[in-house]
């Protein structure tokens, strides 16, 4: 398990292209079993849940030829999917385990082969996290679904030449909706009969992402990116090319990392429509986040801008919750709370998606952090500095707010456990390198845990 050490202070300083979404190629790369022509996707960051679904499709009789990007500044690499046998549907416990996303090839595969056999994704480090709406949704639809061994087990009536039917489904849950739930459903309903209408879907950019990919391949999907997606089934799909959005979650990690180190810093691929909840959260903070202006700038796609990233030299607390989107999201809590640290008085954090999402509280405070947890609120009073200590990752963005910490403090940090930060952003160490931190990845022999579910 490799860890990282990094002496803190280091002004960021420079340029940096943001990935492709780690969380919209999943679903994307998923989408690819709904047809037998081949999907080619640009822009796929080349991280460890990346290589994760590479393996499951490639078990589910998928090809995949992955060329990851060469440079640092690439948005991604390229990759060609290519489902050509559909004699193996079963998503085994063994990989499931290591990455719950694999749950976005259950709508796929049932729909285009009329069966699917996937392990029951568990809980993770950061909650329970049921899978009941995806199966109340496809049962809407007409699946049979039954549990077997730990394996969901499901079928279109009819088998393999059956379709399931279009419904009016709602897909709202006690948290909101459901981000892989809505891709899970909508993926589906693409090649139901008939029309389908998902009532409170989940509003995410990387929904919008699938259903663009979905509509290239020849589906009829409107109303992604708000609470009602309406699709009319068509008997097949066909190939396509796409290219990935870039990760917001990313951007705003690197976005903290800048004002965190008092930083000036210039994001490319920047996509700051995405990110409106964040942004108005920083520029409360203290950061000015100035999308680039001017004649080159003029006609750029929202999704896709340059900004730079500096901050005032006092930060100011702020109140904010979770929400789905289009409110602040929950994947960026671990590192706001970490900006929060540093800033000039008490801030106030409710975390309303994964209200035990807070293994981070207590690895900051070993730095230094004044924090106070009452269940799903945190309590944050600024402190002067952060001091560098021995962390442990818990998660993913939990481990990423750690790094964040570690740049800002005083002394040296050391990140222990940082595969699970492998599994979303790609080449941390050296892309903060290139702007001026001091961090290496010290490499040791011993893999992750086996079987531990540390997946997103
Ligand atoms: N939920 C249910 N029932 C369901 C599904 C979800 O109650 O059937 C609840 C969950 O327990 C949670 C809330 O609904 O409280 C939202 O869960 P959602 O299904 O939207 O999460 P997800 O689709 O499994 C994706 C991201 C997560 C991100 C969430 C929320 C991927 C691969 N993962 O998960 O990303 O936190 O949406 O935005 O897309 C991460 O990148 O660090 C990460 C955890």
């Amino acid at each position: 398990m490799d860890h990282f050490v990094i002496n803190g202070g280091s002004r960021l300083c420079g340029r940096l292209t943001v990935k492709g979404s780690k969380n919209a190629t999943l679903p994307l790369m998923a989408a690819a079993l709904l047809t037998d022509r081949p999907v080619m996707l640009q822009d796929v960051p080349d991280l460890a849940d990346i290589r994760n679904m590479v393996g499951l499709l490639s078990e589910l009789g998928c090809k995949v030829d992955f060329s990851p990007a060469t440079s640092l500044d690439a948005a991604g690499g390229t990759m060609l999917l290519h489902a050509t046998d559909e004699s193996q549907s079963h998503a085994r416990y063994e990989i499931v385990r290591t990455m719950r996303a694999s749950i976005c090839a259950l709508g796929p595969m049932l729909a285009k082969r009329g069966f699917a056999r996937i392990s029951m994704p568990g809980g993770c480090a950061i909650g329970d996290r049921p899978v009941d709406l995806h199966l109340r949704g496809l049962a809407a639809l007409g699946a049979e679904i039954q549990l077997h061994q730990g394996d969901i087990v499901a079928r279109v009536p009819g088998g393999k030449g059956g379709r399931l039917r279009g419904a009016r489904i709602f897909l709202g849950g006690p948290s909101g909706s459901t981000v892989l739930g809505t891709a899970n459903v909508m993926s589906a309903a693409a090649l139901a009969e008939g029309q389908t209408i998902i009532e409170s879907a989940a509003c995410e950019p990387e929904v919008v992402d699938v259903a663009k990919l979905l509509n290239a391949m020849g589906a009829r999907i409107r109303g992604a990116g708000s609470p009602r997606i309406i699709i009319d089934g068509v008997e097949s799909l066909g190939g396509a090319e796409h290219r990935v959005i870039p990760d917001r979650i990313e951007a705003g990690t690197y976005m903290c990392a800048s004002a965190m180190t008092n930083g000036d810093i210039t994001l490319d691929n920047c996509p700051m429509d995405a990110l409106m909840a964040a942004s108005d959260a920083f520029e409360r903070i203290g950061l000015i986040v100035a999308p680039e202006t001017g004649p080159a700038a003029a006609g750029r796609d929202p999704m896709r801008q340059t900004v730079r990233v500096t901050s005032a030299r006092a930060l100011s607390p702020v109140e904010l919750t979770t929400q789905p989107h289009p409110g602040f999201p929950t994947d960026l809590q671990a590192q706001i709370m970490a900006l929060l640290c540093l800033a000039d008085g008490n801030s106030i954090i409710t975390e309303r998606i994964y209200p035990e999402r807070f293994l981070h509280v207590a690895e900051l405070s070993r730095m230094g952090a004044k924090i106070v947890r009452q269940g799903s609120t945190a309590v944050i009073t600024g402190v002067r500095k952060l001091v560098g200590a021995p962390v442990m990752a818990s998660d993913l963005r939990a481990s990423a707010c750690l790094v964040l910490a570690g740049l800002a403090a005083e002394g040296t940090t050391i990140v222990n456990r940082v595969y699970h930060l492998d599994r979303g952003y790609e080449q941390m160490e050296e892309r903060l390198r290139a702007l001026g931190a001091s961090i290496e990845r010290v490499r040791e022999k011993q893999a992750a845990p086996a079987g531990e579910t540390v997946a997103v």
